[in-house]
């Protein structure tokens, strides 16, 4: 069947994976009601657009830490990209250069930072940041990055340990022998196999679990690069963040992953720039799939929307190509809401969403 849009992609990529792997993507925590409700909160909102404004042509241009990109749509980390595609991280990164956007690479990848950065060397790539409970290790991997020449760090802080997300349980999610945690050396690169889901037993076992503020400032103390913090739903922690060193917010609730029944993040994200007032850039992820969605998001504050799940359903469809088509299909349809709206840049007032 012919991808029109973004939401027709899980469908069309079912019978492409195993079960597993699919129920792995496809989840959310518990009920999973804020995975529907990302999703759905956007459809509530309405566009208040203008005419006769005698504009025609649009810039979808944007920039991030200094970074030019094409459009106001980033590639968000989401790990064992492997599982949709043999090729997995190698196609995203291919496929997002070409798009001239960025990548950010998952700590709990399925291919490591070395191997995206060779076959991809003008890539802009970011790197997501677990925390390990050793510090050393933790380290390591940020030296790792800046090495590649990472552009940007994003601390997620939304996971002192995984939500519960009751197909992996039910499936006792593990990883095939030949896909591994590639950033991580043997020993730590693969998933316990254990009553549950392998992923959880991994992450309460690795992880540090009690992150705080001071970790931040830790991560800040370590790097020059930019950080964003990912996983701010509430204003407050968004103000702390910015006070404790990090240069951007990534507003996110996991893609509906974590606790559910937290908000959608269309809907937190007017109070969480309001106090970040222009201080950094924000980026918005969760339930993003039409250019309708990116144009209320940028007028709601943010400056950037990721991607997660359309990217995975794009690579198990085909691959490279499949995410390609899936960028340029998201970058039409921003063009034609922005033009429909009666703008012609990302500059777009909040009051053109009700
Ligand atoms: C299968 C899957 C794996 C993910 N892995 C990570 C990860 O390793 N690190 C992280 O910070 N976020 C991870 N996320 C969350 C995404 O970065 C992003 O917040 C979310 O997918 C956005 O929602 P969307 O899928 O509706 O676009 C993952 C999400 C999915 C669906």
């Amino acid at each position: 069947m012919e991808i029109l849009n973004l939401l027709e992609l899980e469908a069309a990529a079912q019978s492409k994976m195993t079960s597993m792997a699919f129920d792995y993507y496809v989840s959310g925590a518990d009920d999973e009601i804020t995975l529907r409700e990302n999703r759905e909160a956007f459809t509530r909102l309405a566009l208040h657009y203008r005419v006769l404004t005698g504009l025609t042509d649009r810039k979808l241009e944007t920039t991030l830490f200094g970074q030019k990109i094409s459009m106001p749509v980033i590639a968000a980390p989401t790990a064992f990209q492997r599982l949709a595609h043999e090729k997995g991280e190698l196609a995203t990164a291919v496929a997002t250069q070409k798009a001239g956007t960025i990548m950010t690479l998952s700590t709990i990848a399925s291919t490591s930072l070395e191997e995206v950065r060779a076959s991809s060397p003008d890539l802009d790539l970011w790197f997501q940041v677990y925390m390990y409970k050793d510090q050393g290790l933790t380290l390591e991997l940020l030296r790792r990055a800046e090495a590649v020449g990472v552009k940007a760090l994003a601390l997620t802080v939304d996971t002192p340990f995984l939500g519960r997300r009751e197909r992996d349980i039910r499936n006792r999610f593990s990883l095939p022998d030949n896909i591994v945690l590639g950033n991580l050396m043997r020993g730590l690169n693969t998933l316990p196999t254990s009553a549950g889901s392998g992923l959880s037993a991994y992450v309460k076992e690795m992880f540090k679990l009690n992150l705080a503020f001071t970790d931040l400032e830790w991560l800040r103390n370590h790097t020059n690069l930019p950080i964003l913090v990912k996983g701010i739903c509430h204003p407050q922690d968004a103000i702390q963040s910015l006070e404790h060193g990090a240069n951007g917010i990534w507003v996110s609730n996991h893609g509906g992953r974590q606790l559910d029944t937290s908000p959608a993040t269309i809907n937190v994200l007017p109070r969480v720039a309001d106090a970040v007032a222009g201080a950094a850039p924000i980026i918005l992820d969760g339930g993003v799939r039409r250019g309708t969605d990116v144009v209320k998001a940028l007028a709601l504050g943010a400056n950037a929307v990721a991607i997660g799940r359309p990217i995975l359903w794009s690579l198990a469809i085909d691959g490279e190509a499949g995410v390609t088509n899936t960028l340029e299909l998201l970058r039409a349809e921003i063009d034609a809401a922005l033009g429909l709206c009666g703008y012609s840049d990302l500059q777009v007032p909040r009051d053109l969403v009700g």
